[in-house]
């Protein structure tokens, strides 16, 4: 079916194109499963406003001086603020640390296990519960941020504006039941990635895309090419 066909074409797209990213290998290599969470957490809080490129520093320096939630919760504000340094948005990095402390004295040392749960964090609100739950945990859930936004708009023709709430209850509808069941983490990121380096804001470019075939707004585009093609 068609959404079968989407989901392979953007997964063998992710497969061959991705960035190798150091919280992408961690997720799937880290055998301990509250490191893991753990892990992907603190690289999604960090993506929340910081770009990519200059997150990877940052999350490699911040993961080898607190490798766990508990190293985390022992470390001091001030510690963790010398260390956001740079990255912006410091309350981003308070909220981590108060999680941090949360977990290890409310929950035991024990990451939540669910998208239900992970909202329960400071800082951690739909995306974000649905980031890490698909990615770290396997969880069948979308994870709608402004890339996938941007992604999902065009592919189903949406001119309205995407911000208001019947919209982006839509979208998340839609994330929803296209996520794979088999690879949901891997269809979330590779969802972002598209946005981010195909599906761009301005100028996309859609002669690479991978969905190309299942995107309504480039058949609106080919449609009106060939209207004006015959007009002249
Ligand atoms: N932006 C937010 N989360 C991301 C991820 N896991 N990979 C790439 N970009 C992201």
């Amino acid at each position: 079916t068609d959404i079968r066909l989407f989901r392979k074409h953007i997964l063998d797209w992710y497969d061959h194109g991705k960035r190798e990213l150091p919280w992408r290998t961690l997720a799937l290599t880290e055998p301990d499963i509250d490191t893991r969470i753990y892990a992907v957490w603190v690289s999604e809080i960090m993506l929340q406003q910081t770009q990519v490129a200059t997150v990877i520093d940052y999350y490699n320096k911040w993961m080898k001086r607190w490798p766990t939630v508990h190293d985390l919760a022992a470390a001091t504000l001030e510690e963790v603020n010398q260390m956001w340094a740079g990255l912006g948005y410091y309350s981003r990095g308070k909220r981590l640390y108060e999680g941090a402390q949360k977990v290890v004295t409310q929950l035991g040392g024990e990451m939540p296990r669910t998208v239900e749960s992970l909202r329960h964090l400071p800082g951690v609100g739909r995306y974000t519960a649905g980031a890490v739950g698909s990615i770290a945990l396997g969880e069948v859930t979308g994870a709608v941020d402004g890339n996938v936004i941007r992604v999902l708009c065009r592919m189903r023709a949406i001119g309205a504006d995407s911000t208001g709430p019947a919209v982006t209850e839509a979208l998340w509808c839609t994330a929803n039941i296209l996520v794979s069941p088999e690879r949901p983490g891997d269809f979330n990121q590779a969802m972002m990635e598209l946005g981010a380096r195909i599906c761009t804001p301005k100028a996309p470019l859609c002669t690479m895309c991978p969905v190309q075939s299942q995107c309504h707004s480039y058949r609106k585009v080919l449609v009106k090419q060939e209207e004006n093609a015959t007009k002249l």
